[in-house]
């Protein structure tokens, strides 16, 4: 063994921890130039709120920009609907609000019941003021339970991957208005 290889070792990563040392103390209160946790060691963060489509009423959050072309289409295919929808704690319209879930939904099945879903969810409480989570999916709306893919976040949710379950809490057939639980379960830095 050569006696000069554990000196030599020693001071390229006292090198290195000074140079990373530096960085970091460099970064720490830069939010352009965060300190990245390595894979593994991000953050997992549950959340349950309620989403209210609320397409009636005087003022609706949730309306028709685009109507089916079909008046014979059983699935809707080809409407869309842009939504500025309200994120509240409880299933109640009237309990507090924790963000809205901005964006765009449209029929995007022939055969069932089968939406495109392209949202933000804006959050306006607490730690998480300020950051979304952007989910893309399909969301078969008939189905007990749905599944659709987290793809992204910004703020507290930089890079955030994960995936949240719907269930219908409440459906007004009639209006159509709708109140969904959603659970979500995103990594995050
Ligand atoms: C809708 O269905 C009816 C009855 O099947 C048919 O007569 C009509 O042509 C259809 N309309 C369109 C736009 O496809
Ligand atoms: C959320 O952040 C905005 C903008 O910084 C601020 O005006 C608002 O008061 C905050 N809301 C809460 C509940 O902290």
């Amino acid at each position: 063994m050569d006696s000069g290889l554990l000196p030599k070792s020693l001071v390229f990563f006292t090198l290195f921890l000074f140079i990373t040392t530096t960085i970091n103390a460099a970064s720490a209160n830069d939010p352009s130039q965060p300190i990245l946790r390595p894979l593994g060691k991000e953050k997992v963060t549950r959340l349950r709120f309620y989403w209210h489509d609320v397409v009636s009423g005087k003022n609706p959050t949730s309306i028709t920009i685009v109507p089916g072309p079909s008046v014979n289409s059983t699935t809707g295919f080809g409407s869309v609907q842009m939504i500025d929808n309200p994120l509240t704690e409880g299933p109640e319209l009237t309990s507090k609000q924790v963000g809205r879930c901005q964006g765009i939904y449209a029929s995007a099945s022939q055969q069932d019941l089968g939406l495109l879903m392209s949202m933000n969810l804006v959050f306006t409480e607490g730690r998480y003021n300020g950051s979304t989570l952007s989910i893309i999916g399909r969301n078969s709306a008939l189905h007990k339970v749905r599944e659709m893919p987290v793809v992204g976040g910004s703020g507290d949710f930089r890079m955030a991957r994960g995936f949240a379950l719907l269930r219908t809490h409440w459906l007004d057939m009639n209006t159509g208005d709708a109140t969904v639980q959603y659970d979500v379960v995103v990594v995050h830095q």
